[in-house]
């Protein structure tokens, strides 16, 4: 691990509140009590919200089996998680309230009823069953934000077929990766995909991984841009051919609670992404509390979570959260700028948004268009935001909270991890008193500290540490598909006995936690997880690239931007031209999100005598900040020589 940066000091205090508005706390889904009822018994408290808030088939046995590090919430029980999401509220007379709106980018629009919603996915399952896939089968998705990709994740989840959603921004490698890790045997794709007016062609590069990834045999793809696509006979199949022949009836697969529902892979410290295990009972369970109390949900909301399902974020809080609590959703395919700055607030007055959830990087990015955007539209109807994703700056906080909110709607700033499942820390609406930049405290029956380098908890208001979770929840994760190992110790060996978050946190002198970022070698790039590593061995992939280093350095909207810092082999010449090459090539191998945004070359790189590379150090030089101490590096003199000598780069 790599050592703690200098913001974990906590130097910062902020000192505006906010209580919840007197109106909203007396309707509030939570109060007070729940916190003290949690309290008093936490294995009670969950066990009584997956009673009251899901059907299952077969009651459990046991609400908690703890063995450290692996836990099994209501084991025994049985349940289907797509009849929880959709055919429990088609037969409780909900079928014809809305699901979805959903809102193509260019403009073209989709209502999914609940009854609507069970029929297309009904069609798929009976779609995939014909493609050969059966129950424990994972079914890999690769899809913009089309009505077919919770379809798709939902007609996976009622033949308990765990799915593999793959963000549709990523590249044919990551995709690769991620179907060869889960042995897939079959992948649903779209020929293309809308993104600020543009086709991004999403099949070639399907295609590019299917022929890699030989446990695939069928290819299911939807026609969304209509763009010209290779089909391969016998393997490839339009969705509209092979899904809308089926019949719209599919029984329900009942499957164990602790019957794997998806995997979703993440970056870490290493190159390899990991395949994060979550299963059925306690996820539903910790997803849809979540989101009725901290949305503070009413039945005839309309709620939006602005983020994409290819995250984790739309996994459970646009997918298995809202569907499980019978929720009204928003949903938009395209870029929040398309065509104008104005496309998010459009769609909050048109729908009447009555709950938006978004990342602090979207919020940045709308203040720096100012606020006659926001202004052009009507979004009184707004009653609660969000955030997630990254820790959002008491500036970015009071924008969102004034211009957006009007200085009527709580801020509930949400912690949590693709690993947690379900938001470990935040505020209940109509009982938290906000502090902006604050997530303020663990959620009812979550226990949360801040421990120092030797695990010792550090007291309230006295400074910085790690963030460390203290007894399981129910959406945790299970492990990481196919390495235990790294499981362990990636999780529970830096400090035995709890889980360990990754994050810097300290906790004020009145119990609220403030999050610092990362502490290890993950960089947080408009709210995505992107590994210093994976960027760094794409960089070296390259026929031209000798070594490579890769920090986050500090960016007003994105949060952090990647800086690279090249060592090209002897024979070949820096050039700018050669940076944008290095730049792209990372894109294609990863993502356009992992481009660097900023590209040196360096004739060495500053490494400790153990041969460990000082990130510190090169992010003070990517910020151009002063040099911390440097007494540790093998030649004090190399910083000095990268300061003068990087040249020949390009940024963005
Ligand atoms: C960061 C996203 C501060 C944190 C749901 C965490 C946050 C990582 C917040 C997980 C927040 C998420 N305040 N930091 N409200 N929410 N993070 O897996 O560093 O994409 O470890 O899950 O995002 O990112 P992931």
């Amino acid at each position: 691990m790599s050592v703690p940066r200098p913001e974990i000091e906590a130097l910062f205090s902020e000192r505006r509140e906010f209580a919840p508005p007197p109106e909203l706390a007396a309707h509030a889904n939570a109060g007070p009590d729940l916190y003290r009822e949690a309290e008093a018994d936490f294995e009670g408290f969950w066990a009584k919200q997956a009673a009251s808030r899901l059907t299952w088939s077969k009651p459990w046995d046991k609400v908690l089996e703890w063995e450290l590090p692996y836990a099994k919430w209501f084991s025994g029980g049985e349940l289907n998680a797509t009849y929880n999401c959709v055919d429990r509220h088609v037969e409780n007379g909900l079928g014809s309230k809305v699901a979805y709106h959903w809102e193509g980018e260019p403009g073209d629009v989709r209502a999914l009823t609940y009854s609507d919603l069970q029929r297309e996915v009904n069609k798929c399952a009976n779609a995939l069953v014909e493609l050969g896939v059966k129950t424990g089968d994972r079914v890999g998705i690769y899809l913009p934000m089309i009505p077919e990709l919770p379809i798709a994740m939902l007609a996976c989840a009622k033949l308990g077929a765990p799915h593999v959603v793959v963000f549709g921004g990523f590249s044919s490698d990551a995709l690769e990766g991620r179907m060869i890790d889960s042995e897939a045997v079959a992948l649903v794709t779209s020929d293309g995909a809308w993104r600020n007016g543009k086709v991004l062609d999403l099949k070639s590069a399907a295609d590019v991984a299917v022929d890699h990834a030989p446990t695939i045999k069928n290819v299911l793809v939807v026609k969304r841009t209509g763009n010209d696509v290779a089909m391969t006979e016998g393997r490839d199949h339009w969705w509209h051919d092979t899904v809308e022949r089926q019949s719209d009836q599919f029984d329900p697969v009942p499957v164990d609670s602790e019957h794997l529902l998806y995997l979703l892979h993440t970056s870490g410290t290493t190159a390899k992404p990991k395949g994060i295990m979550h299963t059925t009972g306690g996820y539903l369970t910790g997803v849809s509390t979540t989101h009725h109390y901290i949305f503070d949900i009413k039945p005839e909301d309309v709620y939006w979570c602005a983020a994409d399902i290819g995250w984790v974020t739309g996994h459970s809080y646009i997918v298995y959260g809202p569907l499980a609590n019978g929720t009204t959703s928003v949903m938009y395919e395209g870029a929040p700028m398309f065509p104008e700055p104005d496309r998010w607030w459009s769609i909050i007055e048109k729908y009447k948004v009555n709950v938006l959830y978004c990342a602090p990087t979207a919020i940045r990015a709308f203040m720096k268009q100012g606020e006659a955007w926001p202004g052009k539209h009507d979004l009184t109807s707004l009653r609660i935001l969000g955030t997630v994703g990254e820790p959002i700056n008491p500036e970015a906080w009071l924008w969102y909270h004034a211009t957006i909110g009007g200085s009527r709607c709580p801020v509930v700033d949400t912690w949590w991890q693709t690993e947690t499942g379900m938001i470990l820390i935040s505020p209940l609406p109509g009982v938290t008193t906000l502090r902006p930049g604050s997530a303020t405290v663990p959620f009812p029956g979550v226990s949360a500290k801040v421990v120092d380098a030797d695990g010792k908890e550090v007291a309230n208001g006295t400074g910085g540490g790690y963030l460390v979770i203290t007894r399981p929840w129910p959406a945790m994760l299970r492990g990481i598909y196919k390495d235990p190992e790294r499981y362990v110790s990636t999780y529970w060996r830096r400090f035995p006995g709890v889980y360990f978050a990754g994050d810097g946190c300290k906790v004020d002198a009145d119990g609220y936690f403030w999050l610092m970022g990362r502490v290890d070698d993950v960089m947080k790039v408009s709210g995505h997880r992107i590994s210093t590593t994976e960027v760094e061995s794409a960089l070296v992939d390259h026929q031209a690239v000798a070594e490579a280093a890769v920090v986050g350095r500090s960016d007003p909207v994105t949060g952090e931007a990647i800086s690279a810092f090249v060592i090209l082999k002897s024979h070949i010449e820096p050039s700018p031209a050669l940076a944008t090459e290095l730049r792209e090539h990372v894109a294609a191998k990863i993502g356009h999100i992992a481009r660097p945004k900023q590209l040196l070359f360096t004739p060495e790189l500053p490494k400790t005598r153990s041969g460990k590379i000082m990130r510190r150090l090169l992010r003070d030089i990517a910020e151009n900040r002063t040099l911390g101490d440097v007494t540790t590096l093998a030649d004090s003199g190399i910083v000095e020589t990268i300061r003068e000598r990087a040249g020949a780069g390009e940024s963005e």
